[in-house]
């Protein structure tokens, strides 16, 4: 006897559910606010400058915090439950990609981008769970990267926070699978943001070229993805359309990854 089966329509939806984005003011955390707020959900969006993402007025609160704070992460899932009553979806998106000849990176530097992308990866992971897990389970999505299985020139923190973004996903799949949570990565390619237009000057000096030059020689769809393509694939992952996927990491950059061109 076969189950019934949900409609496709029911199971990209987050009705009454409840989700917080890192990084939500602009680029592409701003699209992920705006397609889970499109999929029902209700958005906690937190940016260290003042988020501008909109929405509906009663699904959408932002918040201004920075992420290196300890207790940052912890702030936003309280908030999320005060404000909203659930936690359902965690995406931790907020990232920094500077770049550095590697002989010229300080100590510093290599903190700064290892706490901002792959440290509050972790405490938001890990305060998500312990709410999540009293809620009876949700997902966590991190957006990686796919210099999280590649590397590029002059931006070894940036390839190593990365790479360890990916085994964090692996890790919360491993381990909170038991409480009902599903742990998801998503690994972008270029992407035409703010953040990219800011460093590409700085890639260039770090050996890339021109970025529209480079992407278009070098990934088979031959451009840089909109923030939106990103999000689509974050909505997958964080609804039941992906229930049996936890772990893995799900790469959106054009087939650049796979080409030797
Ligand atoms: N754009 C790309 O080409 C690309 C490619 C692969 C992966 N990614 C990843 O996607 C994510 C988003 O990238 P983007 O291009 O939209 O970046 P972006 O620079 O356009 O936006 C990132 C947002 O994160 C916020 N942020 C940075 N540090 C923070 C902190 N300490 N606390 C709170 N918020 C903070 C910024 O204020 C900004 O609004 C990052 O994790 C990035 O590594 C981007």
């Amino acid at each position: 006897m076969t189950e019934p089966i949900t409609p496709l329509a029911e199971l990209w939806r987050l009705d009454g559910q409840t989700a917080v984005v890192t990084g939500a003011g602009r680029g592409i955390g701003a699209a992920i606010v705006s397609r889970l707020t499109e999929a029902g959900a209700a958005v906690v969006a937190a940016d260290i400058d003042p988020p501008l993402v909109s929405g509906g007025a009663d699904s959408l609160r932002t918040a201004t915090i920075d992420l290196r704070r300890p207790e940052a992460c912890d702030t936003l899932a309280h908030l999320a439950l005060d404000t909203f009553g659930s936690l359902d979806v965690w995406v931790n998106n907020a990232g920094i990609y500077p770049s550095s000849p590697l002989v010229d990176l300080t100590d510093d530097e290599w903190d700064r981008v290892l706490d901002v992308n792959l440290s509050a990866a972790f405490r938001g992971a890990r305060a998500a769970a312990r709410v999540m897990r009293r809620l009876g389970g949700g997902v966590i999505v991190n957006i990686a990267s796919n210099a999280g299985m590649a590397a590029g020139p002059g931006t070894a923190h940036y390839v190593s926070s990365k790479h360890g973004v990916v085994g964090l996903t692996k890790s919360l799949a491993v381990d909170l699978a038991s409480d009902g949570i599903r742990a998801v990565g998503v690994a972008p390619g270029v992407t035409k943001t703010e953040g990219v237009e800011a460093a590409a000057a700085s890639l260039r000096q770090a050996g890339w070229g021109d970025l529209d030059d480079y992407v278009g020689r070098t990934t088979p769809l031959g451009r840089m993805a909109q923030p939106d393509e990103i999000a689509r694939v974050v909505v997958f992952a964080a609804s039941d359309l992906a229930s049996y996927v936890t772990g893995t990491t799900i790469v959106v950059d054009g087939g650049q990854l796979i080409s030797f061109t």
